[in-house]
């Protein structure tokens, strides 16, 4: 039954492209349009799609070696439109999902993007010995989550104690993307590993999906909250900063690979374990300008109650089991949790510069826990 399609983000049909006119000629993102809006050539690559790769490899390399952040806004953002012709509407440009093309580009972004990610946090990776054993693995998620820079601490005390209404506005819309492709980065979790993980994964799942009672659906009730503040999620997110493209594409390039599937699930641990101080951070804050979270933004207030829990439910049922079934699995959640660490970091540098919440220039270096656990 359908209680009220308005509430539903159905993926528009045409993608989510800029159009040409706002899009810089020669770049990643105008190559990648041509290339969507072109015909659909399932094993051919034509001279136009050579310069769309050429063209990636040329903006990776000066983004992620050279720090050209026009360059990494180019190649994370035309990525972007990648996974959501991948997880969008299926009459739109998933019609190229099997193009030679459309592959090669997926496979130049991830490499590249994992290879540098990796690089960065290769210093925060405990020793692989250690890493077989499944209570170190637990502890490690347990205390890399709980640790909070000055960064962190900067944005959740400006969310609760000092952001205006404006601010908490922008924070919500730039999280909203996110926020209805959650369910997706868990769906795609669900291929067979081992009973308990699908177990687990599956009532994280049915709590997505409302528990049976389909507009307490954790979408709608994000839909919901936008209504409240008058606010809606254009189709192109309004982020204008390699950041946020990055921690989004982030969960698509992990879990659209079976190769690097504990990785996914390290990465879908830690916003568990991490996100319950950030959801009431902003439930207070919404509080200060006179709104109940309990009714005016069920999605933040029910997931602080409900990750309290999905946290330790996710350590024990998906964490330790696999570790113990597959030792060698341990370093790869390990590595998942701490590249998801990596994007969170760099998503509060982000908010912290766009929303003004803070002074960037204090707050410690993303991955410099300053800080030990609360
Ligand atoms: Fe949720
Ligand atoms: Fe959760």
């Amino acid at each position: 039954m359908i209680d009220d399609l308005s509430l539903e983000r159905v993926p528009p049909r045409a993608g989510v492209l800029r159009s040409a006119d706002q899009v810089p000629p020669g770049s990643v993102e105008s190559l990648l349009g041509e290339s969507l809006r072109g015909p659909t050539e399932p094993l051919e690559l034509n001279p136009h799609h050579r310069t769309l790769l050429a063209t990636l490899r040329e903006r990776l390399d000066l983004g992620l070696r050279g720090g050209d952040e026009d360059a990494l806004l180019d190649v994370h953002r035309s990525a972007y439109t990648v996974y959501e012709a991948v997880l969008g509407h299926p009459l739109g440009p998933a019609v190229h999902e099997r193009s030679a093309w459309f592959n090669a580009f997926r496979s130049i972004y991830e490499d590249a993007v994992l290879r540098g990610d990796v690089e960065e946090i290769t210093d925060r990776l405990p020793p692989e010995g250690d890493a077989t054993r499944p209570d170190f693995v637990r502890d490690w998620f347990l205390t890399e989550a709980k640790q909070r820079n000055a960064l962190d601490r900067t944005v959740e005390t400006a969310l609760a104690e000092r952001a205006t209404l404006d601010q908490l506005a922008r924070f919500i819309q730039a999280d909203g993307y996110l926020n209805y492709r959650f369910y997706d980065a868990l769906v795609l979790a669900q291929p067979h590993f081992m009973e308990t993980v699908k177990h687990e994964i599956s009532q994280h799942m049915w709590d997505e999906c409302g528990e049976g009672t389909q507009h307490r659906a954790h979408t709608l009730q994000f839909t919901r909250g936008l209504r409240t503040l008058s606010l809606s999620l254009p189709d192109v997110p309004p982020w204008e900063d390699w950041r946020p493209y990055a921690g989004h594409n982030l969960y698509f390039v992990l879990a659209c690979n079976r190769r690097h599937y504990f990785k996914a699930l390290g990465s879908l641990a830690m916003p568990e374990l991490f996100d319950v101080d950030r959801d009431a951070a902003v439930v207070k804050g919404l509080e200060r300008h006179g709104y109940t979270g309990s009714e005016d933004f069920e999605f933040f207030h029910s997931h602080i109650e409900g990750d309290a829990e999905h946290g330790p439910e996710w350590l024990d049922g998906v964490i330790l089991p696999i570790v113990a079934a597959e030792p060698d699995a341990g370093i790869e959640l390990i590595t998942g949790g701490a590249l998801r660490m990596l994007a969170m970091r760099r998503y509060n540098e982000y908010l912290a510069e766009r929303l003004g919440l803070g002074d960037p220039g204090t707050a410690a270096s993303p991955g410099a826990a300053t800080e030990g656990p609360e």
